[in-house]
């Protein structure tokens, strides 16, 4: 299975998903990752790790679908048939949902449907969530609103920052979404309506 990452910043969940990668657990290769941003830590750490690197400026673009159309061709360019949106900070359109149906995946930090869109701790946090976490689904047409694959929790305690909670929701994140890519690259993540179900191995 080749992969395409989709990234705007640090990519530490990109990092999570190279290592599970190269230790063989997750057996796929990243074909390539995208960034939107020239200065994504995303790209340095995909340079590192010998994977083709990309910085698509959208500013360069008249729109969404023709930024999108771009990021198409690089991934198919790569023959990627799954995409990995790892804090990619951009509205997907239909450009790039229907080249790809069912094979691109986010990660939110919440526990959806809590607390979509932008600053999700900071709404757990205002809201009084007691509990908040993470969710890797597949991406729709909405925000944040796709097949959830797996979730996981973690408390919010009183003294919370929108920087202690993101730290703490992180380490799940780092956890599951390799989880995630690898049930992908193993065929195991079956998607009736909304739902998803992971099938076992049949041996
Ligand atoms: C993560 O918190 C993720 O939930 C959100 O963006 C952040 C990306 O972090 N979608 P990183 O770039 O993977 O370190």
């Amino acid at each position: 299975l080749k992969i395409g990452v989709l990234a705007s910043g640090n990519g530490s969940n990109l990092q999570a998903i190279i290592d599970q990668v190269e230790t063989g657990v997750i057996q796929a290769r990243i074909a390539c990752v995208i960034a939107n941003k020239s200065d994504a830590f995303a790209l340095e750490r995909a340079k590192r790790h010998g994977i083709p690197a990309f910085f698509l400026d959208h500013r360069a673009f008249a729109g969404r679908e023709a930024y999108d159309a771009a990021v198409v061709e690089t991934l198919r360019g790569y023959g990627v048939r799954l995409v990995v949106l790892a804090g990619f900070m951009r509205i997907i359109t239909p450009v790039l949902l229907e080249a790809f149906p069912l094979s691109i995946m986010n990660i939110h930090p919440a526990l959806l449907p809590a607390f979509p869109g932008l600053h999700a701790q900071r709404q757990a946090l205002q809201y009084g969530a007691k509990i908040s976490g993470c969710t890797v689904h597949f991406v729709d047409e909405g925000t944040d609103t796709g097949p959830i694959v797996i979730q996981a929790a973690v408390p919010v305690m009183g003294n919370d920052t929108e920087e202690t909670l993101a730290a703490r929701i992180q380490v799940e994140e780092h956890r599951i979404y390799p989880q995630a890519v690898r049930l992908f690259a193993e065929g195991r993540l079956q998607v009736v309506g909304r739902k998803v179900t992971i099938t076992d191995v049949i041996s």
